[in-house]
């Protein structure tokens, strides 16, 4: 155990922080700052939810997010139904099909990762970045000649959709159709827009495993066709188990890319001198740039919830058998214990251990493409418009949701001709 485990804190009553105020979002590092202060674990209370513990410092979530024997997704594992959080962490869509490995313990997770990665690996091996910025440059295409854009709804979110419905091997002509669907299902989350997502549900669920049952009669090139034929030691995926994935890759890693992309954006323009530095030489800067840029903006603030598998004492904090903890990877990503001077932007930064993409056994599978996505979004657009700027930059509509920090619009400039 790490030593920071046996440091005794008293703090059970659950804290009030707004963790989805607008203000929160606007600038996190000093509400994290305060949790920090609170202790490396803190109750928590959140709307809809009650009491969750979490984790606030780099080492303690880093140790939460390892120790995946002590922190467990299936309630079974925890003296508990279902699975930890489901209720208000994730798409709906990806409530429906719960099938998939995010929310599995092992020894089910390591048989269905394995046998993703398997046919995600393949499909990466081959250089896809040229592939990945014709996308992001047919969709900029689009808005050539357009002076004032919303950059969200015009590319951030169109980018990362065309690219994993190309990667899934989804045809061309029901993109737009997808894109209308999954807008439905990643914004309707809560109050009576949830309704929406009740609509549309059956009919991506049609879709999708009509897709599933055409690529099984005539295999095609992308990962449908692929994760149809995986097998690993003679293990195949169920056919749920198959729509679960498909789901899962598709929700996993569309909005939480949107925002990886509008998020750095937003960076950028709030610090001129970074873009400055960033494009007198994007060539060799852009990959330690995203890198940073992660980690500084932490799109997906929070992981999905586990449970406490069994009483134990972690970090100084009581926890019981069937309680909720969260790994705050925001918070991890603002420790000034593990970053120097980290409230700063500094594109250079080396080295770099953020927790963007969690870690542990479910540490994201889609962390390579996603970084592909985001440093080839953003070497398009400002290549194309390197005098893009925010064109309401005092007044970002920031999504005030827990654990995500991203908006529902971003308006810029791209001032072409300037
Ligand atoms: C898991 C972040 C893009 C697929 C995760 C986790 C995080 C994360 C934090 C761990 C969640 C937890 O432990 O509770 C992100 C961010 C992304 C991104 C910030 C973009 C900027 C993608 C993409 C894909 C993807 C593009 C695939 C196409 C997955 C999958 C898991 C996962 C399948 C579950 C892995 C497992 O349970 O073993 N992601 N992700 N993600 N991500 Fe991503």
């Amino acid at each position: 155990m790490a030593a920071g485990y046996q440091k005794s804190y008293s703090l059970r009553a659950p804290l009030r922080i707004d963790l989805q105020s607008r203000a929160s979002k606007q600038d996190p590092y000093s509400f994290f700052a305060g949790l920090r202060e609170a202790g490396p674990v803190v109750p928590l209370k959140l709307p809809f939810v009650g009491k969750v513990w979490a984790t606030t410092t780099y080492e303690a979530t880093a140790a939460m997010l390892k120790d995946n024997a002590l922190f467990v997704q299936e309630g079974r594992h925890a003296g508990k139904s279902g699975v930890a959080g489901l209720s208000w962490w994730m798409p709906h869509a990806i409530k429906v099909l719960s099938n998939n490995m995010l929310l599995k313990d092992e020894p089910d997770h390591r048989r269905l990762r394995k046998l993703v990665d398997q046919a995600f690996q393949r499909r990466l091996v081959r250089d896809m970045r040229a592939e990945i910025e014709g996308l992001a440059d047919r969709i900029l295409d689009d808005i050539d000649g357009v002076d004032e854009i919303d950059l969200v709804g015009s590319y951030a979110r169109r980018f990362p959709l065309e690219v994993i419905c190309w990667l899934l091997g989804l045809p061309e002509e029901n993109r737009g159709k997808f894109e209308e669907w999954a807008g439905h299902m990643t914004s309707a989350l809560r109050g009576f827009a949830a309704i929406r997502v009740v609509f549309t549900m059956p009919g991506v669920v049609n879709y999708v495993r009509e897709q599933i049952e055409e690529c099984r009669r005539n295999p095609r090139e992308g990962l449908i066709s692929e994760l149809v034929r995986a097998e690993q030691d003679g293990d195949k995926l169920s056919e749920d188990e198959l729509l679960s994935m498909v789901f899962l890759l598709l929700f996993a890693g569309f909005e939480t890319t949107t925002h990886l992309i509008a998020d750095s954006v937003i960076a950028l323009e709030q610090n001129p001198a970074q873009k400055a530095f960033l494009f007198a030489d994007p060539a060799t800067r852009m990959e330690r740039a995203v890198e940073e840029l992660g980690r500084f903006m932490t799109p997906v603030q929070s992981t999905k919830p586990r449970y406490v598998a069994r009483d134990c004492e972690f970090f100084g904090q009581k926890l019981q058998r069937g309680e909720n903890i969260v790994g705050l990877l925001a918070a991890a990503n603002s420790d000034p214990a593990a970053f120097d001077g980290p409230d700063t932007l500094k594109l250079d930064r080396l080295p770099n251990p953020h927790l963007v993409f969690g870690t542990g056994i479910h540490f994201c599978l889609g962390m390579q493409l996603a970084r592909v996505e985001a440093q080839s979004a953003l070497s398009r657009l400002y290549g194309r418009y390197p005098d893009l700027e925010l064109a309401a930059p005092d007044d970002l509509p920031w999504i005030e949701r827990f654990g995500l920090r991203g908006v529902f619009a971003l308006p810029v400039r791209l001032n072409a001709g300037s």
